[in-house]
């Protein structure tokens, strides 16, 4: 990057020279308008054509020089907030060293030091290993592949409203069919069981009832679609993350653990929304007291650069022989600088505790909503990945989705972007970074609350 003109500039080589003052000078409009001629539109695009240029904390600048309030944190990666100090340091210091070798070329620290930390942070057992690699959806990638090398089985059991990533595994382990429609055929011996869900599925029970009839029958679906000893893995998101929020209740999870151990079968948490201090834990397992043999993680570990991890017992790890996983760029050292930098900010600046506390707010705002609005059929989560679902009449039967993008609409035109989740997409989803300001937090929930508030049923008839 050099100086132009007193202006900032960079400099592409001989016949390409981006004007970043430029750019920042065009519209919105005209940026989504060049997005639209080049980019497909596969690529999709949340909250009505959000644009950005710069942005810090849990503030965002758009194309038009407006400032957002950013609950979505680039979907749950910007715990630390958005270009943190010590992770851009970070950054520049390990790119003046070395940018980039390949881990199966030449050993660098980094690399070795992330997974040092990992494993302390995370032991899976007396012996812990970590493999590196670019996105949550490879990290899921190589647990299946290390959990069918472990086990010499194939068949992998997964849940309903699960996302696991778009690559081929990611897409098959996937629930909700928008993002897979004409993608198939997927991966075979992938075996999807119901999502333990107590608000939408437990009508009558007690949460132990609810779970007891939940692990009965995972139990049965042992026996009837697919044979114990065929299972290679049970992978689960210890909270629903694109599924809206929703935890996995607590007995459930001691029940699941103990489940697999008793058929040999491998327990795969899928952390990768979940992890990093979101729900006041750097993991979500932990809450529930259990440790699971493979674990998947990326968005918030690496503060905005691009790397995942898979974690797991050691002998479990060890499993997959030598060039079965791994890859050209997993664990790029300049990520790796990035995710030694970031969790050392979480460590520093208790971003657990502070995850608890925004949870308890938007908690409490949330609760408070709820009385108020018969549109709230729901709110609930853990630390601060809480989930707010609309609903008719707070009946979980009919979804509210027109809602949740009335509501986003909404809150873009006060400033704050907000996402939608949910197979149905009648959940709001509150993923700020966690380090956001106290009156920015207020503010962003107040804009919710308004316009939750001014929607009623009448005025959708
Ligand atoms: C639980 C979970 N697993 C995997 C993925 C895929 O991660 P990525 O988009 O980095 O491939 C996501 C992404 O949202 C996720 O939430």
């Amino acid at each position: 990057m050099r100086s132009h003109q007193g202006g900032l500039s960079v400099s592409l080589g001989p016949l390409y020279f981006v004007d970043l003052e430029r750019s920042v000078l065009q519209s919105s409009e005209t940026l989504l308008a060049r997005r639209r001629a080049v980019v497909p539109q596969g690529v999709s695009q949340f909250a009505g054509g959000v644009t950005a240029v710069s942005a810090k904390g849990a503030l965002l600048v758009d194309s038009d020089g407006r400032e957002l309030i950013d609950l979505a944190g680039g979907i749950g990666v910007m715990n630390v907030g958005h270009c943190e100090e010590r992770v851009v340091e970070a950054i520049c210091e390990q790119a003046r060293k070395l940018i980039h070798t390949c881990i199966h070329v030449a050993t660098y620290e980094p690399y070795v030091a992330l997974c040092e930390k990992l494993v302390e942070l995370l032991p899976h057992g007396a012996s812990t290993k970590a493999l590196l690699v670019n996105s949550g959806a490879e990290a899921v990638e190589n647990a299946i592949k290390i959990a069918r090398q472990a086990t010499g089985r194939s068949s992998i059991i997964c849940f309903t409203e699960a996302f696991h990533g778009r690559t081929l595994m990611g897409m098959s382990l996937t629930s909700k069919t928008k993002y897979k429609v004409g993608c198939g055929p997927f991966a075979p011996e992938v075996y999807r069981l119901p999502y333990p869900r107590h608000f939408h599925d437990g009508v009558g029970l007690t949460l132990d009832e609810f779970c007891d009839r939940e692990l009965a029958r995972l139990d049965e679906a042992l026996t009837n679609r697919v044979g114990a000893e065929q299972v290679a893995a049970i992978i689960l998101e210890p909270v629903l993350g694109e599924g809206g929020s929703i935890p996995a209740p607590f007995p459930y999870m001691r029940g699941l653990r103990e489940l697999c151990t008793r058929y040999g079968i491998l327990l795969i948490c899928d952390e990768v929304q979940t992890g990093f201090c979101r729900t006041g834990r750097w993991a979500a397992y932990e809450h529930s007291g259990i440790v699971p043999d493979l674990s998947t993680w990326a968005k918030s570990l690496g503060g905005g650069m691009p790397i995942a991890a898979v974690v797991g017992r050691a002998e479990v790890m060890d499993a997959a022989l030598p060039s079965t996983v791994g890859g050209t760029y997993g664990g790029n050292p300049v990520a790796c600088a990035a995710a030694l930098a970031t969790i050392a900010v979480m460590e520093e600046q208790n971003l657990n505790g502070r995850a608890e506390q925004i949870g308890a707010v938007v908690r409490a705002r949330f609760e408070r909503l709820a009385e108020r609005s018969n549109l709230v059929g729901n709110v609930r989560g853990l630390g601060a990945m809480i989930g707010l679902e609309l609903c008719y009449d707070r009946d979980p039967g009919r979804p509210a989705s027109d809602m949740v993008e009335k509501v986003a609409a909404f809150c873009l035109e006060r400033g704050v972007i907000i996402l939608p989740a949910g197979r149905r997409g009648n959940v709001l989803r509150v993923l700020s970074p966690l380090v956001i300001r106290d009156e920015d937090l207020d503010r962003g929930l107040t804009a919710i609350e308004d316009a939750i508030l001014s929607l009623n049923e009448t005025q959708l008839a």
